[in-house]
């Protein structure tokens, strides 16, 4: 079903309740999403991004419901992913000469997935579009979050269209960002920013100043995924500016995998002089074994300090553990302390591992991590408890 926003655009894009897993199995999306693609009707007819490919039939279905294919004067691709760019296939067969707009990456990468020689026109930032009324103003946004990425600027409507930038994984039926639960509004635009932006902080921030030095009368903003910013839409940017700039809160989270319990009574131990010292300090323990990887991954950028432990296992560390330190490695995260610990029965190098990864990953390591042989005893529990007071 389509939503009109103003006179000129409508939205009809496709929400997608059933969503759980994004990325393939690398992001879930506990609020299922959606793929916003954007009808502009001025004097000549565009269509902003279409969706994810196995939508493609029923998105060409409902856009033909909406408006005659052979009207539409211009395609803009913001980005190739195929969630944005999935159902292009199936519309470029009813309109194989309508124009393309897109950058130059952004032709590659669509040609790389679809293998057509589609209409492309290339643009960069400051070419400008006359669609009537209404002016067009590309802003290329590269890695923001891939090489291809552009935003659009309507003059008129004063509405920025900003690929995935400022998106959340949240399907609704509202249209506004200012219509749902803003908790969920802000986690879902958090968890998003830290699942798929965090390695992109600074491009984020130098994109952010340059569009705001441009000083464009901003009424919405428009993104990819989830809720329009219409009111107040500057504050999505704003906390996206705290985001980019090696953001935390007052938390120390705690991950780690466990054998036969005896890493996870450490990680406990720990826990409870980390608090003991600190009432105000947030403390998350979290088993990555048994844990969600995206609400891992959330924790971590909203950390301060991170713990991470594993027993020694075949001379190495455990393979939740492995596979998270590498997720964390990817977020290329600043301004983080982290320290290991882990249990072991003869050999134990996975606290010594586990350091490592974390210095390739960015963290500043406070210590050389702390190792308990087999099953901590009283009097270790207790000098855990002191290593965890020591810690903050
Ligand atoms: Fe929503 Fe990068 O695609």
């Amino acid at each position: 079903m389509s939503k009109k926003i103003t006179d000129k655009i409508t939205w009809v894009g496709k929400t997608d309740w059933e969503l759980k897993k994004f990325h393939g199995d690398e992001f879930t999306t506990n609020s299922g999403s959606s793929y916003n693609s954007y009808l502009v009707q001025d004097k000549k007819t565009v269509l902003i991004d279409t969706a994810w490919l196995p939508y493609d039939k029923e998105f060409v279905s409902k856009l033909k419901q909406e408006i005659d294919l052979n009207k539409i004067d211009y395609v803009i691709a913001l980005h190739g992913e195929i969630d944005h760019s999935g159902s292009l296939k199936e519309l470029m067969r009813e309109i194989p000469n309508t124009p393309i707009y897109c950058t130059a990456n952004g032709e590659k990468s669509i040609k790389g997935q679809y293998h057509e020689n589609w209409n492309f026109k290339i643009v960069k930032t400051g070419d400008t579009l006359n669609i009537g009324e209404n002016t067009l103003t590309f802003i290329e946004a590269p890695m923001l979050h891939w090489p291809d990425t552009m935003f659009a600027y309507m003059d008129k409507e004063k509405v920025l269209f900003s690929s995935d930038g400022f998106g959340q994984h949240l399907a609704s039926e509202f249209l506004y960002a200012h219509e749902v639960d803003q908790d969920l509004l802000f986690e879902e635009a958090l968890i998003y920013y830290a699942n798929i932006l965090a390695p992109f902080g600074p491009m984020a921030i130098r994109k952010i100043n340059e569009i705001l030095a441009m000083n464009l009368p901003l009424e919405m903003i428009c993104p990819s995924h989830g809720m329009i910013w219409k009111e107040n839409p500057t504050q999505i940017v704003e906390k996206y500016l705290q985001w980019a700039n090696n953001y935390q809160e007052n938390q120390i989270t705690i991950i780690y995998d466990t054998m036969w319990n005896d890493t996870r009574k450490m990680a406990e131990a720990i826990a409870k002089g980390i608090k003991m010292k600190d009432k105000q300090v947030e403390v998350k323990l979290l088993n990555t074994a048994k844990e969600d990887k995206t609400k891992v991954l959330t924790e971590v950028f909203k950390s301060k300090m991170i713990l991470v432990g594993s027993p020694t296992v075949n001379n190495g560390i455990l393979f939740s553990i492995a596979g998270i330190l590498e997720m964390i490695k990817g977020m290329k995260l600043k301004n983080k302390k982290a320290a290991t610990f882990g249990s072991f029965g003869w050999s134990g190098e996975a606290v010594k591992l586990m350091t490592e990864e974390l210095q390739k990953a960015g963290f500043e390591i406070i210590n050389d991590g702390i190792k308990v042989m087999w099953t901590p005893d009283e009097e270790m529990e207790n000098k855990l408890i002191e290593y965890g007071k020591e810690l903050v």
